[in-house]
């Protein structure tokens, strides 16, 4: 009984990060954070939460400042209110009133109008150099751009031209959010804007997937055990699967949703950055440039999709309504701030190769979409069967090939399941499964790690221009092709709460192989 309510008590409690000897954690240097977008839900949902949890682990540096900066017209007071209601609903349990008031003075607001440049002359760079000197941060400034898209490009002009990409004091730091642009021409122009004024070393793009824990961990594993690699290849591989499937469907988000859809949501960049770690050559050093280099490599060597036959690799789908843990959900197209004749896809499914010596003839099979029977994010490795079944005869049944599961969301871990004898019978096997949980550990947050690292300066958690261009050149003929031919009547083509399109099932099993269940 005890024990139980230890466990409960456990899990309502914050979590504490462990740290072993050479593996604590570095607190960065001082600087400033100015975060546009200071009023919007990733501000309130991730990046204050994080912060916080950064300062109560005396994580931030001593000298610090956070300035919010949004259209909406507010006081700092009213600001640090609003994000004390944030960090309170993502650690209900756990916020402690003195550290709380201790974080917020360091935070501070100004509202600006994003697209006029005298807002950046005169309010932003009076507060900033007047922030700098209070806390001294010697001009060290982290400019975070939680924004739309659509004002990607007026903040990063405007930043420029008011020399706040300044050369002759301290650091620079820009760190984007996803989406990078929505297709090669605009991620192209988003980068020419940024280059402009900024060096490549100065940005920071985004793919949270990369900052999680587990993710990391792909290459930890990979990399740091000799018993694995000389089986990662298409000697012992029969093929690849990356499923990231969400129960939720587009919440509040309907109208970024709706220009967007699952492709350019998910596949541009969390997918192919799994795809990437999972398929990728061992790097020289774990720095950032060979770790991106060869993340890079991996993008360059994928086959381009045969636009002629794209139902043969690709299927796309989009949720009807159907019924999840007893309760009615909608429709996509009945989802608020959605168009009845929508054709944005909120699932899909592909079969790509990587055409290069270790990968060749392997298919790689990728899935992800919302509204689907579980949250489920996965990579999957499947090995060859046995070369000669001398159990078959005595069995009458196929031996079920390994497997390996490195499980990102939940029960984070992974799994190596293995055929072994039955006990009490003569000839009868069993697959067994060896499990490493994460599960007593405790991890950080992908925000914690990515506000750490751009302090930092160390880029290995973030995406290159090249990579994020590759990515694109490779998807966008595909969105572009799918936009095009896409008719209304196609969809819904999968109900809410199922595992996804039949076409999606049909995908891998015309190979003589089936998804994972979800
Ligand atoms: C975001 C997408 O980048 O990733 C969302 O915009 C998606 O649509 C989310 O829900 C999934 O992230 P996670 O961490 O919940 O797997």
């Amino acid at each position: 009984m005890l024990a139980k309510q230890e466990e409960v008590d456990q899990l309502k409690a914050e979590p504490a990060y462990q740290t072993f000897g050479n593996c604590d954690i570095k607190v960065p240097s001082p600087c400033g954070l100015i975060i546009f977008g200071a009023s919007g839900d990733l501000t309130r949902r991730k990046i204050l939460p994080s912060l916080y949890r950064l300062h109560k682990h005396n994580l931030l540096p001593k000298s610090f400042f956070v300035l919010g900066v949004s259209r909406t017209e507010m006081t700092a007071d009213q600001f640090r209110g609003l994000m004390q209601m944030a960090v309170k609903s993502q650690f209900p349990n756990d916020v402690d009133d003195a550290q709380w008031r201790k974080f917020a003075t360091k935070l501070h607001y100004s509202a600006i109008d994003y697209g006029a440049v005298e807002s950046y002359h005169q309010t932003l760079r009076k507060e900033i150099l007047e922030l700098e000197k209070r806390y001294g941060t010697g001009g060290n400034r982290i400019f975070y751009l939680a924004i739309p898209p659509t004002v990607y490009e007026d903040v990063i002009l405007n930043l420029g031209a008011s020399d706040f990409g300044q050369k002759d004091r301290g650091m620079t730091h820009m760190v984007i959010e996803k989406p990078f642009g929505r297709d090669l021409n605009s991620a192209r122009r988003l980068n020419t804007s940024l280059r402009k004024f900024f060096e490549e070393k100065e940005i920071y793009r985004i793919d949270h997937y990369l900052a999680m824990e587990t993710v990391q961990n792909i290459l930890m594993f990979r990399f740091a055990n000799s018993i694995f690699e000389p089986l990662w290849n298409r000697r012992y591989i029969d093929h690849i699967q990356i499923t990231a499937s969400e129960t939720l469907g587009v919440e509040h988000r309907a109208g970024y949703y709706e220009e967007t859809g699952v492709m350019r949501d998910m596949f541009q960049n969390h997918m192919f950055q799994l795809l990437a770690l999972a398929a990728m050559e061992p790097p020289v050093t774990f720095e950032a440039e060979s770790v991106r280099s060869e993340r890079m490599r991996v993008f360059h060597s994928i086959m381009p999709f045969p636009l002629d036959k794209l139902g043969d690799y690709v299927v796309i789908g989009q949720y009807g309504r159907g019924e999840m843990e007893g309760n009615p959900i909608p429709a996509y197209r009945e989802e608020l701030g959605v168009s009845e004749k929508s054709t944005t896809p909120t699932f899909a499914a592909m079969k790509l190769f990587i055409d290069n010596w270790r990968w060749s003839g392997v298919p790689f099979y990728l899935r992800s979409g919302k509204r689907l029977s579980a949250h489920k994010t996965e990579v999957s490795i499947h090995f060859k069967p046995v070369p000669h079944q001398m159990f078959f005869q005595a069995m009458n049944e196929r031996i079920e090939p390994n497997a390996l599961i490195l499980r990102i969301h939940p029960y984070e871990g992974m799994d190596l399941i293995l055929q072994a004898k039955k006990p009490g019978s003569k000839v009868c096997l069993k697959p067994v499964v060896m499990d490493f949980s994460y599960q007593r550990d405790v991890l950080m947050d992908a925000y914690e790690w990515v506000l750490l690292d751009c302090m930092h300066g160390d880029h290995l958690l973030f995406v290159r221009e090249d990579g994020v261009e590759q990515t694109w050149s490779l998807l966008t003929p595909v969105i572009n092709r799918l936009e095009s031919t896409t008719a209304i009547g196609k969809f819904p083509n999968y109900a809410a709460g199922s595992s996804g399109p039949k076409e999606a099932a049909a995908l891998i099993e015309r190979d003589g192989r089936a998804w994972r269940p979800l």
